[in-house]
């Protein structure tokens, strides 16, 4: 099941989200997203425990993934597609342009993001401690 985050949900989110950056909750409050209006914070629940999220801003046409994650147990079983797919459906047929960045050696999310349609538009040198960083961007029709 796919559904909007709630706050009972924070300290799973931030579980899988220390995945992704080791000081993830404070980079990224999840607490004030839930409530200021212009944030997304979805969830994927298979059995009652939360297996993946993906968070967003969106701003009037532009939506901007900040994070998307999956337990490693559950990984390969298209959850992430369907969160993007859920995320994009949610933002309306007003949605112009998706934006995000990733590590440039991270081939899963990659590959996942070309297959949704986006594209690599930019590289920032060394904007990770090991790594560049790709701004992948994608247009609607
Ligand atoms: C990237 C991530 C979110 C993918 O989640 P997932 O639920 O396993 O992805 P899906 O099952 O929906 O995969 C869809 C497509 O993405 C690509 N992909 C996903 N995992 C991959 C892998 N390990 N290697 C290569 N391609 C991969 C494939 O094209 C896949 O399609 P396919 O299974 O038909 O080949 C997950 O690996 C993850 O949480 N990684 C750590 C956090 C992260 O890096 N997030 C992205 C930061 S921007």
């Amino acid at each position: 099941m796919i559904r909007e985050a709630t706050v009972m949900d924070i300290p799973r989110i931030n579980e899988l989200g220390e995945l992704l950056h080791e000081n993830f909750s404070n980079l990224f409050k999840i607490n004030e997203m839930l409530k200021d209006g212009y944030s997304k914070v979805i969830v994927y629940e298979k059995q009652e425990k939360i297996v993946g999220f993906i968070s967003a801003t969106v701003f009037y046409d532009t939506c901007d993934i900040l994070s998307l994650v999956v337990d490693p147990e559950y990984r390969r079983k298209m959850i992430a597609s369907n969160l993007l797919t859920y995320l994009i459906s949610d933002c309306g047929e007003g949605l112009k342009l998706v934006t995000l960045e990733v590590a440039a050696h991270n081939t899963p999310a990659i590959n996942l993001y070309e297959k949704f349609g986006f594209e690599i538009v930019h590289k920032r040198e060394k904007y990770y401690k090991n790594d560049d960083a790709y701004l992948m961007a994608r247009k609607s029709e």
